[in-house]
């Protein structure tokens, strides 16, 4: 797949959908001696910057794990402190991604997180939904299995005959139904699993392990990362189409 460099020194065949699990923030406070929500907001400035590579590099799909089904566990502090991060990112950023031409959308379930919140997540879906320049999906309060049980229950519900259950319309079921499956799924930190992340979508996505933690994870990473696609073969199953 790797071809000549364009102009922002990126092969021509780069990812259109991005997907980032930003882990190590806890890890990056813990070094500088910093309590964990340091590392969160850090992690949170930090995304600021990837999405501007983002648009910057002509990625057209970015998502992001922001919070899982299963960091509801987490210490009290530090899932109030994640809501906070989440609340005061929409109200700081909003007008600046709108400007950008960064489309927001939500995947996972709203309905647990404070009322107020609520409305501002939908207000930000709604404010954005004609931007085309970036889409940028937050997984807040998402899970891969969760969102496949919604998947299954709605069907059911919906009576639909299994023999029109085919992994076209399943994937129409995902939160993600509007997107392409991620190409490109960046975990940071050096942790090797998927945790839970687009586990339907992510059937044959490259995956990208750096080991930097997320807040340093830079423009300079990403496109390192971007290479690193670039030279991978995709096969989807089938066999090279180097081969003959
Ligand atoms: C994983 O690092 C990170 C998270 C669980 C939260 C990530 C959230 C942000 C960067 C803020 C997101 C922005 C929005 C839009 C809400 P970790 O805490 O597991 O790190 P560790 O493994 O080093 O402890």
């Amino acid at each position: 797949m790797t071809t000549e460099p364009t102009i922002t020194g990126l092969p021509e065949h780069i990812p259109a959908h991005v997907a980032i699990i930003m882990d190590g923030n806890g890890r990056w406070a813990k070094a500088r001696g910093l309590p964990r929500l340091a590392g969160h907001k850090a992690g949170t400035e930090n995304l600021r910057r990837i999405i501007k590579g983002c648009v910057k590099f002509g990625i057209k799909y970015l998502t992001i794990y922001a919070f899982s089904t299963e960091n509801w566990g987490r210490p009290e502090d530090e899932v109030s402190g994640l809501m906070n991060i989440i609340r005061e990112v929409i109200e700081k950023e909003l007008v600046e991604l709108h400007k950008e031409g960064v489309q927001l959308r939500h995947i996972g379930h709203l309905d647990k997180l404070d009322p107020i919140l609520q409305k501002k997540v939908m207000d930000a879906v709604e404010l954005t939904r004609n931007n085309q320049r970036l889409i940028l999906n937050i997984a807040f309060n998402y899970g891969g299995r969760d969102e496949i049980l919604c998947a299954v229950k709605q069907i059911v519900e919906e009576k639909i005959p299994v023999d029109q259950i085919t992994p076209e319309l399943f994937g129409s079921y995902m939160f993600t139904k509007d997107c392409p499956d991620p190409d490109l799924i960046i975990r940071t930190s050096g942790e090797l699993r998927t945790s839970n992340f687009l586990i339907w979508q992510s059937a044959y996505s490259e995956w990208y392990f750096p080991t930097t933690y997320w807040p340093d994870f830079d423009e300079e990473e990403l496109r390192k990362a971007i290479i690193a696609y670039s030279e991978r073969d995709r096969r989807f199953g089938k066999v090279s189409s180097k081969q003959d």
